[in-house]
């Protein structure tokens, strides 16, 4: 009975993902049982099957309340009294382009992964949290701290992650539950390929003329982010790891080469900061010569 009650159960949204993943095999490997949240459980089969049984899959997408509370369901079945854990919310994508070239829908449903989707995950498993005295992680973004030019839809959705940690940390301190913010620097994830594929793919549908006032812009961002520094999402893994386990966490962890420098630029008066980012994109020529 004892060592059912310390068992250690987390729920992953995201779990087919380059950091969903890693976190599993981190996490499994330190003894917890992991359910692993999937839009498409055949993506991480191959996984489960080799982590089994201590990874099980549970169908969930986050923008669908019936389907989070069918999650929910699922893994109630399974750990009855024992609760939850962590949950570590981590489903989410980059929505990529200039603010006026994109869609009203295509910014809703960005809010809808990375923000809606956050807020329902937590509702919904809160009571299972409650059980265990578990804890919250929620994966933000260093842009949480620097919003960026490009993807401002994104910046923007990450920076309410920030402000919706902050505020749970205090609303859930009665029932000794920790929120804690995980900030990623720019990880080696199918993140960015696939944010490109699709950005590339609603610019189809933008008017020429709209088009090609940013033309020249993103072909310049576009050769910078092909030069930015990637970290091992594994390091994300062991950040939840270290969030999930340690006594007394901090409220956000910085994580990766470029999240410090991201958090320091965040504090900078707005016109430096604004020049250097122009500069790190290589706009400066540019701009002055659009001037
Ligand atoms: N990689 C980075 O550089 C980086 C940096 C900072 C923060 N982050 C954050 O880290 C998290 C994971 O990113 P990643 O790099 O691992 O990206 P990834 O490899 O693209 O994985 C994203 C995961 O989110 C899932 N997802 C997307 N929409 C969903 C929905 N509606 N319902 C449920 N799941 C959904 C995807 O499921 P499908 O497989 O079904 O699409 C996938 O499992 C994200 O929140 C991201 O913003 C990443």
């Amino acid at each position: 009975m004892e060592e059912q009650m310390n068992r250690k159960n987390v729920f992953i949204t995201g779990s087919s993902g380059g950091i969903g993943t890693a976190a599993i095999e981190k996490l499994v490997a330190q003894g917890y049982r992991v359910f692993a949240g999937v839009r498409n459980p055949e993506k991480i089969k191959r996984l489960s099957e080799k982590l089994a049984p201590a990874v099980i899959p549970v169908k969930i997408d986050v923008t669908d309340s019936a389907s989070v509370a069918s999650a929910v369901h699922d893994v109630n079945e399974v750990v009855k009294e024992e609760g939850l854990t962590g949950l570590i919310n981590n489903a989410g994508y980059i929505l990529q382009g200039p603010l006026e070239l994109l869609s009203i829908e295509e910014i809703k449903e960005q809010f809808e992964v990375n923000v809606f989707g956050q807020i329902r995950a937590v509702q919904a498993f809160l009571p299972m949290i409650r059980k265990a005295e578990g804890r919250i992680i929620n994966i933000g973004a260093v842009t949480g701290k620097t919003a960026m030019p490009y993807i401002g839809a994104l910046s923007a959705s990450k920076q309410v992650v920030e402000a919706l940690t902050d505020a749970l940390r205090i609303e859930l301190k009665p029932w000794r539950i920790q929120v804690v913010l995980i900030e990623p620097a720019a990880m080696e994830t199918s993140i960015f390929d696939k944010a490109k594929s699709a950005s590339d793919a609603a610019l189809q549908s933008v008017p020429q003329d709209k088009k090609a006032l940013y033309e020249k812009v993103l072909s310049l961002v576009d050769a910078s982010m092909a030069n930015q520094v990637l970290n091992a999402p594994g390091i994300v893994a062991d950040s939840i790891y270290h969030a999930l386990s340690v006594e007394h966490p901090h409220t956000r962890y910085a994580v990766g080469r470029g999240a410090r420098l991201a958090v320091t630029l965040g504090r900078l008066p707005d016109r430096l900061r604004d020049q250097i980012l122009i500069r790190a994109l290589g706009l400066h020529k540019y701009f002055a010569s659009e001037r």
